[in-house]
Parts: C-alpha cells; sequence; structure tokens
C-alpha cells in the first residue's frame, strides 16, 4: 500500500517498516503507522510544513520506542543515509522522533518543528475516536491488563482513557489536528457512557 506523491525514497522506507511492524500485536501494527503516515502527510499539506520531512519520521516514529523491544530494531540513520537524506534532513526527522513519543513526554509533549507538530497529532489522532478504542483494548490485552475493575480501576484499560485519552484532544499542535480531534473525541465519551450503563445494569 502506497500514498500518491511520495518520494521513491519514502516508498522504499514504507516498504522496509511494513515487513517490520506487520503483525506488531500491541497495536502499534503497520496499518497504525500507515495511517499516521497518510494523516501526517494530509496535515503536512494543510499546514505547510515539508511533506517528505514529516512522511519520513512518520514511517519511522514507532522504530526507537523502548516498550516495542520486542521489534526488530533497524539503523534509521544509515536507512535514510541510503535514500538519499541529507544529514541535515536525518537530523530533523530524528528530533520528529524523539519528540513524538506519547508516554515520555506525557500530556502535553513539547515540538520544536511544525514538521513535528504534524507527526505527533497523527499519532495522537490515532489513540482516540474508534481506532483509539480498538488500540487501548488491544494494548491493554498486549500487557495482560484487564479492561475496567470498579473496585480497583486503576491499571485498567477503561482508565487509560480519562489518564490520557480524554485529554489529548485538547494538547493537539495544529489547527487542522484539531478539526479531525473532535468527533473522535466524542465518540470516546459516547463509548464510556454506553460501557457504564451497560455496567451498571449488570450490578
Ligand atoms: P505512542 O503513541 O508513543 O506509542 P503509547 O504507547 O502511550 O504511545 O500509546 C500507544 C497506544 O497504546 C495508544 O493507542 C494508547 O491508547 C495505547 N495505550 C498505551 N498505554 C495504555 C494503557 N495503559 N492501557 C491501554 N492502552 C494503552
Ligand atoms: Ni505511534
Amino acid at each position: 500500500m502506497q500514498l500518491k506523491d511520495s518520494e521513491p525514497g519514502i516508498q522504499i522506507i514504507a516498504d522496509v517498516i511494513r515487513k517490520i511492524f506487520f503483525r506488531e500485536p500491541s497495536g502499534h501494527d503497520w496499518w497504525h503507522i500507515f495511517r499516521v503516515w497518510k494523516m501526517s502527510k494530509h496535515i503536512a499539506r494543510e499546514e505547510g510544513a515539508d511533506e517528505t520531512i514529516v512522511e519520513a519520521a512518520a514511517l519511522l516514529h514507532d522504530m526507537q520506542d523502548e516498550k516495542l523491544d520486542h521489534v526488530k530494531k533497524i539503523d534509521i540513520e544509515e536507512l535514510l543515509l541510503i535514500h538519499k537524506f541529507s544529514s541535515h534532513q536525518i537530523e530533523h526527522i530524528l528530533k520528529i522522533i524523539s519528540e513524538v513519543s506519547f508516554r515520555k513526554n506525557q500530556h502535553n509533549p513539547h515540538v520544536t518543528s511544525i514538521e513535528s507538530a504534524c507527526v505527533q497529532d497523527a499519532d495522537r489522532l490515532d489513540a482516540i475516536g474508534a481506532i483509539g478504542i480498538a488500540r487501548a483494548f488491544a494494548y491493554g490485552g498486549f500487557k495482560n491488563q484487564i479492561i475496567f475493575d470498579p473496585e480497583k480501576p486503576e491499571s485498567t484499560s477503561v482508565q487509560h482513557f480519562y489518564d490520557k485519552l480524554l485529554l489529548i484532544k485538547d494538547h493537539l499542535k495544529t489547527a487542522t489536528g484539531r478539526a479531525y480531534a473532535e468527533k473522535r473525541h466524542e465518540f470516546l465519551l459516547t463509548f464510556l457512557q454506553q460501557f457504564r450503563s451497560e455496567w451498571n445494569l449488570q450490578s
């Protein structure tokens, strides 16, 4: 699967990443990366950011994540050098990757460029809405974490919605990202309301 109007180097990097992440089981599979690639390219176009930098960083954004230590690691710099990225571009891409992590940078991660804002917003958008809900429970299952416990809600997947997912919309960095977040945020609220009402019926 490719995106329209991408540089040849980007297409090849996408093929490399697809093979590595294809069946990753914690919600960071290739299709997460594909959605972040596509959404961040779209945001970059709307915001007037450098699309090639954004695409490369989006494709590589989960490559250095320490929680994905089951994923084969590759040398990002080498991969970018082979595909004719300059040292200046590589430095920028590595900076974006270091800024994108949700966990490390908590709720309101700092960004130092518009390109970084595009990738970060696209990654955050994939954690909310219907896809975000699916990913949260996939991640919970992967970590042997239960769905919900009314007696001990901490360390459950539903608690993660209150701790992180509901805060995303107010910390997005681009106007384009914020516009997409509205409906997805509403959907999280609808889901939680329905979840709670079903739970109460059963207790
Ligand atoms: P990153 O986007 O930097 O990989 P995370 O690992 O925090 O950030 O999030 C990746 C996905 O895993 C998101 O969809 C997020 O909601 C989900 N996730 C992370 N931590 C938890 C958790 N404790 N419970 C449920 N889902 C989680
Ligand atoms: Ni991601």
